[in-house]
């Protein structure tokens, strides 16, 4: 019912708009005089020192979560780190032992193939910390720590706020075991941490203006087809972005790594192609610029996600520039993701589609 949406047309929308409240929530009690506190963990100071790697396991959006998270656990942790379907790892006879901590991520804590490779992960020895939302669900209380990301219920299937909250879990997690393994400068885990408690209130700046978003979608919502393209976390971010927007307005939509293009998909560009430039990731912006540069020149139209820093530089060259706060370049995706869902919401809006229950989909997968 309406009453049951808040007043929003749909459930997406409203948990679209719930997402600096979810973040506050996941994220706020567990930050105490500038130090992440996570009390809910049971693991020690000394198996997270004696950790010889990490694979994080999960499947869809829970999945892209983890590959964000792999770029910025590496870096702050200078340990290897594995993202890997859940479906994948049930069956590839991992190289698991009791020195890798392994990082399950499920918004719904039942899905089958992640319950799964959970398990075959814990019968060769690993320890298992999962990221869970449903309060009480299977991969919860099977897995010997869970963070919850309180995020509440989400009813659209198409995934937002537990993507999000989850998210920023995952970087408290990376916070938290790179004080313990002194992989960090005092510095930079002040300035990530004043950071994260300011993301809400950015994130509200970007659910304020939408109006760029919505003019986009209007504009791009009958193209066929669309490449996603980004180095690093603008990588990462891209899956997800993809994702959404193939899930719930049915367009072809793939992600590329950027560096990735001229190994084939530049071959699929031609006049008028939608390419949605992704350009948040301060450290390789240049190599994004050459990147839109690059499919331009071969008649693609640029729709280009960047930060305030870099908005000029790209609206020089990009056909559409969408523009987000300045943050760590660490957080950036926690704040890139947010318009991209707006994109998804909006595109599927134009073209009619059943936003909160997209054909074929199930909230939570629990057969194989
Ligand atoms: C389904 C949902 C996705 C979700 C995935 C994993 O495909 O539609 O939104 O990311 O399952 O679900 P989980 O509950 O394990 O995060």
């Amino acid at each position: 019912s309406a009453a049951e949406k808040g007043g929003y047309p749909h459930f997406m929308l409203k948990e679209i708009m719930e997402q600096p409240e979810a973040f506050r929530k996941a994220v706020f009690p567990r930050i105490k005089d500038g130090r992440v506190v996570l009390e809910d963990l049971h693991i020690t100071p000394e198996y997270i020192r004696n950790i010889q790697k990490i694979d994080i396991i999960a499947c869809g959006s829970s999945y892209h979560v983890g590959m964000v998270g792999k770029y910025n656990l590496e870096r702050l942790l200078r340990k290897s780190v594995e993202v890997v379907l859940a479906s994948e790892f049930r069956y590839c006879d991992p190289l698991v032992d009791e020195h890798t901590l392994v990082i399950v991520i499920s918004q719904s804590g039942e899905t089958l193939d992640t319950m799964a490779a959970m398990r075959e992960a814990k019968r060769l020895g690993a320890r298992t910390l999962s990221i869970v939302n449903v309060v009480g669900s299977s991969i919860a209380k099977e897995s010997d720590d869970v963070l919850y990301t309180w995020a509440g219920p989400e009813i659209a299937v198409a995934t937002t706020k537990a993507y999000s909250t989850q998210l920023a879990v995952l970087d408290l997690v990376g916070l938290y075991f790179a004080d313990i393994l002194g992989t960090i400068e005092a510095e930079e885990y002040r300035a990530i941490v004043k950071e994260m408690l300011c993301l809400p209130a950015k994130m509200e700046e970007v659910l304020n203006k939408t109006e760029d978003v919505q003019y986009f979608a209007s504009r791009y919502f009958n193209h066929a087809s669309v490449f996603f393209i980004g180095r690093n976390l603008d990588y990462a971010l891209g899956l997800e972005g993809s994702l959404k927007l193939k899930e719930i307005s049915y367009i072809h939509s793939e992600a590329y790594a950027s560096g990735e293009l001229k190994h084939g998909t530049i071959s699929l560009i031609e006049q008028g192609t939608l390419v949605v430039a992704l350009g948040t990731y301060a450290p390789l912006f240049d190599k994004a610029m050459s990147n839109v540069v690059e499919v331009k020149a071969r008649g693609a139209e640029v729709l280009a996600l960047t930060t305030e820093s870099f908005r000029e530089k790209m609206e020089k060259t990009a056909d559409s520039v969408l523009c987000i706060p300045d943050t760590h370049r660490m957080l950036q995706p926690s704040l890139g993701v947010v318009p991209l869902q707006l994109f998804s919401y909006y595109v599927a809006l134009q073209r009619g589609c059943d936003i909160d229950k997209p054909r074929n989909l199930a909230k939570s997968v629990t057969v194989e």
